[in-house]
């Protein structure tokens, strides 16, 4: 664990470095406009914790009026669970008795669920449940798209639905149809013809359930990307949507409706970095590198600086290149950074630095920072 990086009132230029930065402005108006839509569209918001690791953010959301949270691993469940989150859905699947143990003791004290797409996990799930004697309830992940996990929607979903609803110790619950690489689509017709795709295999596995005789209360899914899409359609009920509460250049660059940027949020998370060297006045490296934010979805932006780019990256450095009539950086400047994946830059600190106008106002603990299994 690294030291805590600073000191509550300080101000953000007394933030050691590299430290992973909050807005709390611009978080706040992002947990409370995805939840308004929600209300307003009359749907569940289920906000996903892979985004954000931490029990602090997932009880703020719950605040604003979640029902809870969903993750994709045990380890993360855990966490949220002993952070007082009561409501925890594991939208993934889980193989292996040791992991599906640990979640059946989870449901002692919260209202746990999880995937499905094979019968031998319900069969495994349903032993787990019983020894604990608690219920897991069940969603069906149907392939919508986006081609990773899943069984084919109809008459396979609703078989396995079945064995979920028999299953002792499981209660069916609904539908897991989360169309992943919609998200990312760039321009929002893209966007909405993958989600009109994913809805028919919805429709069809709503009919193949309904011929059953079950009941399919839930159908969860949408990201960041597409929740007003899923969210409007009639069908989906719960949305699934993670990187709203932090945004990243990933997502700022899909485009809204007559925009190249996508900006129904702002950017809440930065990594904030110190100059540490100026070899020349065009060129300023900073003390945060791929230790400190991922790269695997683009390099990062320099925030408020148009005429400063990120050029380059390595473990421990960040190579900023320097517009001609950029205004000079010299050594011991902060800067900046806005990732370009949130979920996996989170990943790599153990604490936010939650900042408004400049000043420290809390420090949270990522505690599901890790959580691999
Ligand atoms: C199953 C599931 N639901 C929801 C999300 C949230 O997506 P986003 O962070 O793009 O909003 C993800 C992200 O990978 C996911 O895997």
């Amino acid at each position: 664990m690294n030291i805590i990086p600073a000191q509550v009132g300080a101000p953000l230029d007394e933030v050691d470095t590299p430290a992973l930065i909050v807005d709390l402005d611009a978080f706040e108006h992002n947990v409370r406009s995805m939840a308004t839509f929600a209300r307003s569209a009359g749907v569940r918001l289920r906000p996903h914790a892979k985004t954000h690791k931490c029990p602090t953010i997932a009880l703020r959301q719950i605040a604003a009026g979640a029902v809870g949270q969903c993750c994709q691993k045990v380890g993360e469940a855990e966490a949220l669970v002993r952070g007082g989150v009561r409501d925890v859905l594991v939208s993934n699947e889980v193989v292996g008795m040791a992991k599906l143990r640990r979640l059946a003791a989870l449901g002692a004290e919260a209202t746990i669920g999880l995937c499905f797409d094979a019968v031998e996990q319900v069969e495994a799930a349903s032993r787990a449940a019983t020894e604990f004697g608690v219920t897991i309830g069940g969603l069906v992940e149907i392939e919508v798209g986006m081609q990773r996990c899943g069984v084919a929607p109809g008459t396979p979903a609703s078989d396995l639905a079945r064995r979920i609803a028999d299953a002792p110790g499981l209660e069916f619950r609904g539908l897991q149809a989360y169309h992943g690489t919609a998200q990312h689509l760039a321009g929002v017709e893209a966007r909405e013809r993958a989600i009109a795709s994913a809805a028919d295999a919805v429709r069809e596995t709503l009919a193949a359930i309904s011929g059953a005789g079950l009941e399919c209360g839930i159908v969860a899914g949408a990201g960041t990307g597409t929740f007003r899409i899923e969210g409007e359609s009639g069908l989906w009920n719960e949305l699934q949507s993670g990187s709203y509460v932090f945004m990243d250049t990933e997502y700022a660059r899909i485009g809204g409706a007559g925009s190249e940027r996508y900006t129904e949020f702002q950017h809440s998370l930065f990594v904030l970095s110190t100059v540490m060297s100026v070899p020349m006045r065009e060129r300023a490296i900073v003390d945060a590198g791929l230790k400190s934010y991922s790269a695997e979805k683009g390099l990062p932006w320099v925030h408020g600086r148009d005429d400063v780019e990120v050029v380059g990256v390595s473990d421990e450095h960040g190579k900023l290149k320097l517009g001609p009539r950029a205004a000079p950086l010299g050594l011991g400047d902060k800067v900046l950074l806005i990732p370009g994946h949130c979920d996996p830059t989170v990943n790599l600190h153990d604490w936010y630095v939650a900042v408004r106008q400049g000043r420290v106002e809390a420090l949270w603990p990522i505690t599901a920072r890790g959580a691999s299994s």
